[in-house]
């Protein structure tokens, strides 16, 4: 489960309110595939995440490059690697190929690398922002 707070901070509200929607929905997953909720939940949050997730990382993507943030294409090859592995995951899921603890085990590594990502690359946003102001 991922909790948001100031850390993850990027100083952009937008972006913010868009990592907290992911960490949302990335915890209502969580729940859902650990038997709380139906594997039609699951299966409707993925749907949703296999959207937001692609919208998001343009929009920061986008975000980086107005405030020519150094970091902007280390984030924007790193976004592409994570699409790439969440579609997989995405793709097998709809395949119904997946044993339940294999679905943990991958959920659990795509949700170790937003956070670390959020962390590590999509703060560095913030000290471009401030020289921008
Ligand atoms: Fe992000
Ligand atoms: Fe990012």
């Amino acid at each position: 489960m991922i909790i948001w707070d100031d850390s993850l901070s990027t100083g952009v509200a937008i972006i913010d309110e868009q990592h907290k929607m992911l960490f949302q929905k990335f915890n209502e997953f969580s729940e859902a595939i650990s038997g709380m909720t139906a594997r039609e939940t699951a299966g409707e949050i993925l749907d949703f995440l296999q959207f937001y997730v692609t919208w998001h990382f343009g929009q920061e993507e986008k975000c980086m490059n107005e405030y020519q943030c150094p970091i902007a294409a280390a984030n924007k090859r790193a976004h592409a690697e994570f699409t790439n592995t969440f579609s997989q995951f995405y793709t097998q899921w709809q395949e119904g190929t997946m044993t339940p603890t294999l679905v943990s085990r991958t959920y659990l590594e795509l949700e170790k690398w937003l956070l670390n990502h959020v962390l590590r690359t999509d703060t560095q946003l913030r000290p471009c922002i401030k020289k921008a102001d």
